[in-house]
């Protein structure tokens, strides 16, 4: 049957639901939030702006060995940058995107040239720095340095889209509107606010998570607007299932295993055995390496991670 009464929408946050909202997450963290190295007082900015940089695309249990044994041998950006990019590429190991690890690199040697290897406080002079895009200074600044930021990744992004907008998947890409709405949301104090940011991301990885929320366990389970609504369902374009079997992304994790597991250059050959099948997308794929600085080719036509 039709439905004939309107589905009931939720009042629009006023200044005090705004408190009450903050208290009610706040509230929840305390008590629910994973004990992660990174988020405890004593982690240096350092371990932080690492901890980001691994975390954009990796899950936790995933990153936690890497950054604990990453943070042991380099505790310091002037530890990293001492060392060849390539090094940094080894120890990233398999957590996948692995420009990420020049990215660290680059951002390690700048810190340390032009920042007395101090990483900076302030968010404009950390995206400023190579390799550091806007997500990752406002996290540093917040999380190191209990700046006021609003720091809105992928988890936030799906609290605020079910809880604050009702719908029930944020857009496919960060709109501008996301960000002013983070920007509303945060509270004034600046140390509540880095409590709130991390409290809003954690509430998205556990509970308000994308295939299965868990919305009986959700703190703001009697004033989500998706909830009130009536968990409509997500009506833009369909997300894409990540394969990864036979991708390029798989090819080139294989040519870097290779290069990874071994101190010194390796031969083409044993580079073509990795992946033996599709000699086509095996050129294309280490060509798309050495492109990215992720594999330096060598005069004598042997290849080697990056020395400088
Ligand atoms: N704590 C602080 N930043 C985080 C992140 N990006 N992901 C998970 N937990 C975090």
């Amino acid at each position: 049957m039709p439905r004939t009464t309107p589905l009931p929408s939720p009042a629009p946050l006023g200044p005090g639901d705004l408190g009450d909202l903050h208290r009610t997450v706040l509230d929840w963290y305390a008590v629910c939030a994973r004990d992660l190295p990174w988020r405890e007082a004593g982690c240096s900015p350092w371990g932080v702006l690492v901890s980001e940089v691994m975390l954009q695309q990796t899950p936790v249990a995933r990153v936690l060995p890497r950054w604990q044994e990453w943070l042991e041998r380099w505790p310091t950006p002037a530890a990293l940058a001492a060392e060849p990019p390539g090094e940094a590429v080894r120890a990233w190991d398999r957590l996948g995107y692995p420009r990420r690890a020049l990215r660290l690199h680059a951002a390690a040697t700048a810190i340390t040239a032009e920042h007395g290897g101090e990483v900076p406080e302030d968010h404009d002079v950390l995206l400023a720095l190579p390799g550091i895009g806007a997500y990752t200074a406002a996290a540093v600044a917040a999380f190191a340095f209990r700046r006021r930021h609003a720091v809105v990744d992928t988890n936030v992004r799906r609290v605020q889209a079910r809880a604050v907008t009702g719908a029930a998947e944020p857009a496919p890409a960060l709109t501008a509107a996301e960000t002013r709405l983070a920007v509303a949301l945060l509270p004034e104090d600046p140390e509540t606010a880095a409590r709130w940011s991390v409290g809003v991301m954690e509430l998205g990885a556990l509970v308000c998570t994308a295939r299965a929320p868990r919305c009986p366990a959700c703190p703001l389970l009697d004033r989500c607007a998706w909830v009130v609504a009536g968990r409509p369902a997500h009506t833009g374009p369909a997300r894409r299932a990540q394969r990864w079997a036979g991708t390029d992304r798989q090819v080139r994790g294989r040519l870097l295993a290779v290069l990874r597991a071994t101190d010194g250059p390796v031969e083409a050959a044993d580079l073509d055995a990795a992946w033996p099948g599709d000699a086509v997308q095996r050129a294309r794929c280490l060509d798309g390496l050495v492109a990215d600085g992720l594999v330096e080719p060598l005069p004598d036509g042997t290849f080697a991670l990056p020395r400088s």
